[in-house]
């Protein structure tokens, strides 16, 4: 990749330009929970879904257009995402009051609207992948894209996850449950990314098949190093508040493992990542860029 940083803001102004396209505006009788959605989605995420979306359908597709085909489920998987994050900040789960370097959701508007902004964040993904009139593939693919994302976001996915995390609070976890969790609560969302990305793309079997395994590692990885920051880096770098995972008793990999093992196990996972998409040609470099940034993101 010559110039990884270039592309990342590349990437990520395209992505913040669709958000403001496709998302709803604030007005009429529901401004204000439309404002309490926006609030958040706005805030300045990374967008690292709608990246690697992007990024896995442009390695499999030759169309010029492929990215504006993608978009609609690029903001789908952001809004899912971002819905997460509000709820998993909720005093009743992670109790945080910072994200995204913001006050969270329900400190700014109050827990029943967050709930609620969470809500309408969820369901207008949905809204966002199935609406005919917006770019997508053909419906039978478009099916497709819908039934990965709401496999993958709910309780076999993301929502089944923070089911564990939350349960495993102040308990000894074994490894492979540890696994589990983070492949769930993270990593089906950001493996459902990539997937969808192919998918929409319009990849072969095999292509696939090394594809969600490349997303079900970088997946994996992303929360190693989440779990990592949280331990080694400020609140202020995050935007969220630091060493929250420790004061909740949260089954982690530094908390089983300690930081240097730590680091190795996400970099072994970013490596399976590589190897996976290793038959893949150079289509395939912002995805292997990706996956390195995946490991040393310094938030
Ligand atoms: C944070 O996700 C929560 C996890 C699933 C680890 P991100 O690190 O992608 O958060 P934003 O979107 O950049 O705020
Ligand atoms: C979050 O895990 C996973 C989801 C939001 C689904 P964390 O609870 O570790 O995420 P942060 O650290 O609050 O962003
Ligand atoms: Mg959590
Ligand atoms: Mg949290
Ligand atoms: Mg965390």
């Amino acid at each position: 990749m010559v110039d990884f940083k270039l592309y990342l803001d590349e990437q990520r102004q395209v992505v913040e330009q669709a958000l403001h396209q496709y998302m709803l505006p604030e007005e009429g009788e529901f401004a204000g929970h439309v404002e309490a959605m926006r609030y958040s989605l706005f805030a300045g995420g990374k967008r690292v879904r709608p990246i690697l979306c992007l990024a896995a359908g442009r390695c499999v597709s030759e169309d010029p257009g492929i990215d504006a085909l993608l978009l609609p489920a690029a903001c789908a998987l952001e809004c899912i995402h971002t819905y997460s994050l509000i709820h998993d900040d909720l005093p009743a789960m992670d109790n945080d009051e910072l994200r995204r370097g913001q006050a969270t959701c329900h400190t700014r508007f109050g827990e029943a609207e967050a709930i609620l902004a969470g809500d309408g964040l969820l369901t207008y993904g949905f809204d966002l992948l199935s609406n005919p009139e917006l770019p997508g593939p053909a419906a039978e693919t478009r099916l497709l894209l819908i039934a990965t994302l709401a496999r993958a976001a709910g309780s076999l996915g993301m929502v089944g996850g923070q089911y564990l995390d939350i349960d495993s609070e102040e308990k000894e976890v074994p490894f492979e449950l540890l696994k589990t969790i983070h492949r769930s609560k993270t990593g089906a969302l950001i493996t459902a990314a990539v997937s969808m990305g192919a998918i929409g793309g319009g990849a072969e079997q095999k292509q696939l098949r090394a594809l969600t395994g490349y997303g079900n590692a970088v997946g994996l990885a992303f929360q190693i190093v989440d779990d990592l920051l949280d331990v080694t880096a400020s609140t202020e770098q995050l935007g969220k508040t630091a060493g929250s995972d420790a004061e909740h008793g949260k089954a982690t990999y530094p908390a089983l493992f300690g930081v240097d093992k730590t680091r190795s196990l996400a970099k072994d996972a970013v490596d399976r990542a590589l190897a996976s998409i290793e038959s893949f040609d150079n289509r395939a470099e912002p995805l292997r860029a990706l996956a390195k940034y995946i490991f040393s993101r310094s938030r």
